[in-house]
């Protein structure tokens, strides 16, 4: 505390916390015994804490505690109560001197959770009570050290009324459960496990549950339950499965077994993030754990199996062992993220798991790292750290831990994690300790790794080949470097170690390959570079390689060689590896759209690049291929994505090419995609496979390529499709291709169809999301008005996170030609949603800033009108620390 920053925002003070101030808790919480009296306006928490002084302490005899939010009714130390001055309150929490070594804390102090609309803290969601303590919500239940480095053995009693809250769960095991006189009914749960304050966890109210078990590796059975409302008892199937394989895959594969008697899940409606990994208590968004074919998309439950498996994933990497403060937050964000997607890749296709997540590590992340708000993965300083659960923080923060799995190998990597997870069991480590169990069971030094958490930026790695053919070498020169960002200049940055996956491509795809002079049994090495510039020599080399940099993306990086426009295409269909296919052919399709785009500025006419439309016809034409990696390829790079590429972006001029280059690959091949489509159809019923989803995401994209330019026949096979359909993915495919078709005979069909989706749909909230995210994505022009209305609609609730995401965040974000229009309206709408929700519920409200983040990316006027939505959200009175701190560091 007392080296942080102060800032005056208004009348409220904002800390800046840094991590070199760190210093170890004063006193340590032995137990912590919780009574929780519900009531929506006046809940009473009675906690009774058991201290004992840090021997370490610099500092002896004072205890800080976080309090915010709070009504404080005692306290007493060893039963004797505090007079007002033995003691003194803030905003922020509450000073304790004089203290002994040791002594027992007793606090009473009285919480309205229906009047918490942060979702943060104990708050109501609809019928049920639920809690949000990550990373600092403790503090608005009870004065605590509310920090990740004082662990705890937590008992908690909940007492409510029985026939409104038939359910009561907290962490850990049921000790205890009777009916209590007046209608009322008390629980009590211990948890024998030490954790931190933010893993604390209940749940009341009037669940169904669904039931199962789980045999461990050490053949102990454990209880597994999903709790949901009645409603949803079927949707919890696809949850459970994926449980179960997450809980053996952890053991296989890391060695990782459960630890307590029960596992539990709740799904809850109104949720800030996916889900949460409280101990033995998760709770979910809703969105993140049903599932249902009839009412979820393949890509929901892809999503559903990933959130179940991270967060059960987290219980080795966050809870058993979990972090010293926040700005260890990827220790366990970035590890658990790269668990689950290894998961993931396991369960399904790996190849089309790493082309997601790459592309989603260079639209936004690459965004992030480019702005005002980019921040090293071990950041040095934050005001708020609700805002650095960031795609820096845990896609980033993966990316560095797939690197050690790259440098080290498989076996290696797992000695790693051993003694990682062996060395702090119950502790709370930091991004050092993890680095310095890689450093051990490798025996390498990785001091110059650690670059990779220090410094933010992506860096930027140029490649050059050099072909002798008298010599028969090929040499490859890599030079790197990283842009300036906001805590450092790109001269102050020290060069990476990056690895390097490299191939040598012939005629016949990749070469065995000989570097400096030594012969490697593979057509595959990872290529190390350590200096700002560096050159590696192959021998042996018989003809001129087309050579592949970075297969599988194997660093965060981005890299540029001087492809020809035909080596593309050569990488593209001679490549063994998918990933590195994907790759050729989408930076094909990136030149096909500037192109277009260059033409377009000269009011030129243009045609679609030749060779982009050999190699869709190549494509389509090969039934051997993954079905889901053509779907991948074939689709053209995301508005998203092509906006990263160059500055200023030009949205509407972007989004007229692109259009206009689908539109021209769809006439091109209009009988190619009937029969594509024709060949992926099936009658099977509807099963969540590799091999089904595959074969849907492949006819989805021919519907949407034939609804680019459609005759009166594919406007039939679309409502076919959308009345006819047994699930979800194809049913909202078909809904969504007509809603973005332009032709004028889709026009009376698209409010139809909503209509019609809407009368059927109406009592499933997380169908009624995707039924406005189709909306609010729609690129028409006048879509402000439709969203205005949209959100007076009775399937819209401004209180729900999932509904702001579908409507607000999709519309800001994923329909820029509207969002970004030339009067600034899209810009204003933003600004006041942001204000209203600064008040309601701060995390949302800095979360929908992104897109206003990024204004300098834009041209001038656009620019000035970004800028004035910022300086308006600035000049509010009362600012939650969440939106100050990214708007201040934006300007
Ligand atoms: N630890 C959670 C996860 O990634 C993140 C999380 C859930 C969270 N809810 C939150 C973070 C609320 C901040 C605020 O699995
Ligand atoms: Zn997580």
């Amino acid at each position: 505390m007392s080296h942080s920053t102060d800032t005056l925002n208004g009348d409220n003070m904002l800390t800046t916390h840094y991590l070199k101030d760190y210093t170890v808790p004063s006193f340590f919480i032995k137990t912590t015994d919780l009574t929780f009296k519900l009531d929506p306006t006046k809940t009473e928490v009675t906690s009774v804490l058991t201290l004992a002084a840090n021997p370490e302490a610099p500092t002896k005899g004072t205890l800080f505690l976080h309090g915010e939010s709070l009504t404080l009714k005692s306290l007493a130390i060893d039963g004797k109560p505090l007079k007002a001055d033995e003691y003194v309150l803030s905003d922020k929490g509450l000073t304790l001197t004089h203290l002994p070594a040791a002594f027992t804390l007793t606090c009473v102090t009285e919480i309205a959770p229906e009047r918490n609309s942060s979702l943060e803290g104990l708050y109501k969601s609809r019928s049920m009570y639920c809690t949000q303590c990550e990373a600092e919500g403790f503090r608005k239940i009870t004065y605590y050290s509310d920090r990740p480095d004082v662990l705890s053995e937590f008992t908690t009693t909940i007492i409510a009324n029985k026939a409104q809250y038939p359910v009561l769960l907290s962490n850990g095991n049921l000790i205890e459960a009777v009916d209590l006189d007046g209608g009322l009914h008390k629980a009590s749960w211990h948890d024998p496990f030490k954790k931190p304050a933010y893993l604390f966890a209940l749940v009341a109210g009037d669940l169904a549950v669904v039931e199962d078990s789980f045999t461990t590796m050490s053949a102990r059975e454990i209880t597994l339950k999903i709790f949901v409302e009645a409603k949803d008892l079927d949707k919890c199937e696809h949850a459970m499965a994926s449980l179960k394989h997450s809980m053996r895959w952890d053991e296989e594969v890391y060695g990782r077994e459960y630890d307590l008697d029960i596992f539990m899940i709740v799904a809850v409606d109104d949720f800030n993030m996916g889900a949460m990994e409280n101990k033995g208590l998760n709770i979910f968004n809703t969105s993140c754990v049903l599932a249902n074919p009839k009412t979820t998309t393949d890509a929901g439950f892809a999503r559903v199996e990933a959130v179940v498996a991270h967060e059960y994933f987290h219980n080795w990497s966050g809870n058993r062992v979990t972090c010293r403060d926040w700005f260890q937050l990827s220790l366990k964000e970035g590890f658990t993220v790269f668990r689950d997607a290894e998961f993931s890749a396991d369960r399904g296709s790996r190849t089309v798991k790493r082309v997601e997540d790459v592309s989603v590590m260079r639209t936004m992340q690459f965004a992030e790292d480019s702005g005002p708000m980019a921040h090293p993965v071990q950041p040095a300083s934050y005001m708020e750290i609700s805002n650095f659960y960031t795609l820096t923080i845990y896609e980033k923060g993966a990316e560095l831990v797939r690197m050690y799995h790259t440098l080290l190998g498989p076996e290696l990597f797992r000695k790693a994690t051993d003694i990682y997870f062996e060395r702090h069991d119950g502790e709370a480590a930091t991004i050092e300790d993890f680095v310095r169990a890689m450093e051990e069971a490798s025996g390498r030094d990785l001091s110059q790794f650690k670059y990779w958490y220090s410094q933010a930026g992506t860096p930027v790695v140029q490649a050059a080949g050099d072909y002798d053919a008298q010599e028969q070498t090929f040499k490859l020169t890599f030079k790197q470097y990283c842009p300036d960002t906001p805590e450092a200049t790109s001269a102050q940055k020290k060069p990476y170690l990056i690895p390097v996956n490299v191939a040598l491509l012939g005629t016949q795809g990749p070469q065995a390959l000989t570097l400096e002079g030594q012969a490697l049994n593979s057509d595959e090495v990872v290529l190390e570079l350590t200096e700002s510039e560096q050159t590696f020599t192959f021998h042996h080399v018989a003809s001129e390689p087309v050579p592949t940099i970075f297969r599988g993306f194997s660093a965060p990086v981005k890299s540029a060689y001087p492809y020809k426009k035909s080596d593309l295409l050569h990488i593209a269909t001679q490549d063994k590896d998918g990933f590195t296919r994907f790759d050729a052919f989408q930076q094909l399709a990136v030149v096909a759209i500037f192109d277009v785009m260059a033409a377009m500025r000269k009011e030129e006419s243009w045609q679609v690049e030749p060779l982009l439309l050999d190699g869709i016809g190549q494509l389509l034409a090969d039934e051997n291929l993954d079905p889901a990696m053509v779907a991948l390829m074939c689709e053209l790079p995301s508005e998203a994505y092509m906006s990263g590429l160059s500055t200023p972006i030009e949205p509407h001029l972007l989004h007229r090419a692109r259009e206009a280059l689908k539109g021209a690959i769809a006439a091109h091949y209009v009988s190619v995609w009937r029969s594509t489509y024709e060949r992926c159809s099936s009658d099977k019923a509807y099963s969540f496979n590799a091999q089904d989803v595959a074969l849907r995401s492949l006819k989805n994209c021919a519907l949407s390529y034939l609804m680019a330019a459609p005759d009166a026949s594919i406007l039939n096979t679309c409502l076919t499709q959308f009345k006819h359909s047994d699930n979800m993915t194809d049913e909202i495919a078909a809904l969504s291709a007509l809603v973005k078709c332009t032709d004028p005979a889709a026009t009376s069909l698209k409010a139809e169809a909503l209509n019609t989706f809407y009368e059927r749909w109406q009592n499933e909230a997380l169908v009624v999301n995707l039924w406005l995210s189709v909306q609010a994505t729609n690129a028409e022009p006048g879509a402000l008005a439709r969203i205005k209305a949209l959100m007076e609609h009775p399937g819209y609730d401004s209180q729900n996170p999932n509904k702001i995401r579908s409507v607000v965040s999709m519309f800001c974000n994923y329909n820029a030609v509207n969002f970004h229009a030339e009067d600034g309206s899209g810009y204003q709408f933003l600004a006041d949603q942001i204000i209203v929700l600064n008040k309601q519920n701060p995390q949302i409200a800095a979360r929908l800033l992104s897109p206003l983040v990024k204004w300098k990316k834009y041209d001038t006027n656009r620019q000035q009108l970004m800028r004035e939505a910022l300086e308006r959200i600035h000049s509010e009175p009362e600012l939650s620390s969440d939106v100050y701190e990214i708007v201040v560091k934006s300007l």
